[in-house]
């Protein structure tokens, strides 16, 4: 995966894609607030380039991890890896330095957060080991039925050199 070759740009790379992420974010918020404001053109502008921020954000994501590179197993591997990051050791230290700094308000939200992070991480774990389930009956039908395909050619063989006895 190129985001773990370790070259400047690779970090730009996840940099400009952090950006762009944030800024489809901050506008879809904006435009909620506009909408409050009962600034309906200001909101509708905000919601058209949050739109665009998604597309740039997404370029960005395809140099990440180029999709010939993907496969189910190893976006929910990704998807695992990255959720528990946020919750065994993101949040817990974020949670700790707000403590320090008395921001009680950020302390619930990186608690709920950690916490929902953890969820996610169960849910893709889930989803990853169904579809491993999945594969292997798939291939073991597959198996089973190569096998069928196999002993009706070769009762075909039989056939056919039986009849050429009879001939
Ligand atoms: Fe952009
Ligand atoms: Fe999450």
């Amino acid at each position: 995966m190129h985001i773990q070759d370790n070259t400047k740009t690779s970090e730009n790379l996840h940099a400009a894609f952090a950006g762009e992420s944030m800024a489809n974010r901050k506008y879809l918020y904006f435009a909620k607030v506009a909408r409050k404001l009962g600034n309906e053109e200001v909101a509708k502008l905000f919601e058209e380039t949050a739109h665009q921020e998604t597309g740039h954000a997404f370029s960005h994501l395809e140099l990440m991890y180029p999709p010939s590179e993907l496969t189910v197993e190893k976006i929910l591997e990704l998807a695992v890896e990255g959720e528990l990051y946020e919750s065994n050791q993101m949040y817990p230290e974020f949670e700790r330095i707000a403590y320090e700094e008395g921001r009680m308000d950020a302390v619930a939200e990186f608690q709920d957060q950690a916490a929902e992070s953890k969820e996610h991480a169960a849910i893709f774990e889930q989803a990853a080991k169904r579809f491993h389930a999945l594969t292997m009956v798939e291939k073991y039908h597959a198996g089973k039925y190569q096998k069928a395909l196999d002993n009706v050619r070769e009762s075909e063989k039989v056939v056919v050199s039986e009849l050429k006895e009879i001939a």
